[in-house]
C-alpha cells in the first residue's frame, strides 16, 4: 500500500495554522489542496485561493455530509478541529468521526492537527487541565493507537504544535504585549517557566514533510517547537534585534484576568460551547491549566529530531525576531516594534481568524 497522496483536504485551512500548512503544500503545485470554510467569500479564503493548486469547499466540520464530501475528493487530509469554537466536548466528537469517514472515504494519509495532552503528561493533575488541550491529545492518541490496527489502510500522524510564536505579537490572544511607558510588555502568570512556542512558517514545512514522507510519518507524533521561551529571554532578544526596550512581568493569575482578556474570562472556551453544561470550561478555568503547564516545564521536544528532519528549522527566538523583521520589510508593514505601537496595533489583524471575526462580529456557527 502507497501512502504517497497528491490532493490533501485541509480542515481549518483558513486560519492562522492553516494557512502556512496549505502554503507549504501547494506552493511548488506538488499538491492540490480542497480546503473548508464555513465562507468561501472571506478574505482568508480568497486569499488562500490566489495561491493556486487551492478549492475552496464551503460548509462546517459538524456535518458528515460535509465531511464525506472533502474526503472523497482528496487522497489525503489535513484535520484541525477548532476548539475554540466548538467546546472541548463537541471536537472530541468531530476528530473522532472525522477520523472514521476518512478511512470510510479512502483516504490514504491522515495528518491530525493535535496538542499535548497535558492533563495526561501531568500525571493527571487538575491544576494542568486544560480543554483546548486535552480535548486534541486524547484524540491523538487514539488515533495512533487505532492507526496500529488500521495503518495499513489508512497512515496517520500527529502533528504536535503549540501556542505561536506570533501570538506573543498580536491583538487579542492570551500573550497580548502592552506598551508601557515606551516599553514593550508581556505581563503573563508564567514565572520562570517556558512556552514552547511554534513557528507558523515552519509548520507548513513539517506538515509537508509529514505527506513527503508517509511511510516514516506512518504512527509518528511529531511534537514540534521553536525551543522552550522563557520571557525573560524573549524581552532580552526583542531588546538585541530591534534596539527597543522590552521586559516581562511575571503576573499572579488573578491579576492576569483582570487585564486586557478581562471581558473574556468567564465566557466558555468555545464560543458555541453551551454555557450551561457543566463540562465546558470558562475561558479563566482552560488559561489556569494553560499557564501552570508551562510555568512547571510540563512539556517537552525532542530538538534533536526536529533539527534532522528540519535541518533550517527556527531553532532560537531571536533567530525567529529576525525573520519578523525581514518579512515586515518585504510585506511593507514596518518592523516588530513599529507594529506594536498603539496606533498601528490597535487596527492590526489579530493572527488568530477566531479573534479576526469576533472583532467584526462575524464569529460563524458550529
Ligand atoms: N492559537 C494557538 O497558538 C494554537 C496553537 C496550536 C493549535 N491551536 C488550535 O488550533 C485550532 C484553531 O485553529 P487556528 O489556531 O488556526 O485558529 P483560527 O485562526 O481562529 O482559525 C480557525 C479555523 O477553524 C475553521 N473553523 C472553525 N469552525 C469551523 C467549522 N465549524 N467548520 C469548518 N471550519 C471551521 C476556520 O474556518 P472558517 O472560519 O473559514 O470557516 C478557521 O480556518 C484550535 O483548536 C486551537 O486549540 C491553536
Amino acid at each position: 500500500m502507497s501512502f504517497h497522496t497528491s490532493k490533501i483536504f485541509v480542515i481549518g485551512a483558513t486560519g492562522a495554522q492553516g494557512t502556512p500548512v496549505v502554503r507549504g503544500l501547494v506552493t511548488d503545485k506538488k499538491y492540490k489542496v480542497v480546503a473548508l470554510s464555513r465562507d468561501a467569500s472571506s478574505p482568508r479564503a480568497k486569499n488562500l485561493l490566489a495561491l493556486g493548486n487551492v478549492s475552496i469547499l464551503e460548509g462546517t466540520f459538524a456535518d458528515e455530509e460535509i465531511l464525506r464530501e472533502g474526503f472523497r475528493q482528496c487522497d489525503g487530509a489535513y484535520v484541525n478541529i477548532d476548539g475554540f469554537n466548538t467546546g472541548e466536548k463537541t471536537e472530541i466528537y468531530w476528530a473522532i468521526r472525522a477520523y472514521e469517514i476518512a478511512i470510510e472515504e479512502g483516504i490514504k494519509f491522515f495528518v491530525y492537527g493535535n496538542l499535548d495532552y497535558v492533563l495526561k503528561k501531568s500525571g493527571y493533575d487538575s491544576k494542568f487541565r486544560t480543554g483546548h488541550y486535552d480535548g486534541k491529545g486524547r484524540i491523538g492518541e487514539w488515533i495512533l493507537s487505532q492507526n496500529q490496527a488500521n495503518g495499513q489502510r489508512m497512515g496517520a500522524a500527529n502533528f504536535t504544535s503549540g501556542p505561536y510564536m506570533e501570538m506573543a505579537f498580536s491583538p487579542m490572544t492570551p500573550m497580548v504585549p502592552t506598551i508601557e511607558e515606551g516599553v514593550v510588555t508581556w505581563r503573563v502568570p508564567l514565572g520562570k517557566g517556558a512556552v514552547v512556542h511554534v513557528s507558523l512558517e515552519d509548520c507548513g514545512y513539517y506538515v509537508r514533510w509529514l505527506f513527503d514522507n508517509p511511510d516514516r510519518a506512518n504512527g509518528m507524533d511529531l511534537e514540534v517547537a521553536i525551543e522552550h521561551v522563557r520571557y525573560a529571554e524573549l524581552a532580552v532578544a526583542f531588546e538585541k534585534v530591534t534596539g527597543h526596550p522590552a521586559q516581562y512581568i511575571d503576573t499572579d493569575l488573578d491579576v492576569y484576568f483582570g487585564g486586557p482578556l478581562k471581558s473574556a474570562v468567564d465566557r466558555p472556551a468555545g464560543y458555541n460551547a453551551d454555557p450551561n453544561d457543566k463540562s465546558t470550561m470558562s475561558f479563566r478555568e482552560n488559561f489556569t491549566g494553560f499557564w501552570n503547564m508551562w510555568k512547571y516545564d510540563v512539556i517537552k521536544r525532542d530538538y534533536a529530531l526536529l533539527d534532522e528532519i528540519h535541518p533550517n528549522r527556527i531553532k532560537t527566538v531571536e533567530q525567529w525576531l529576525v525573520r519578523q523583521e525581514e518579512l515586515g520589510r518585504e510585506r511593507g508593514t514596518g518592523g516588530l516594534w513599529e507594529r506594536l505601537q498603539p496606533e498601528n496595533f490597535n487596527q492590526s489583524h489579530s493572527i488568530l481568524k477566531s479573534s479576526e471575526d469576533r472583532r467584526k462580529g462575524t464569529l460563524g456557527k458550529l
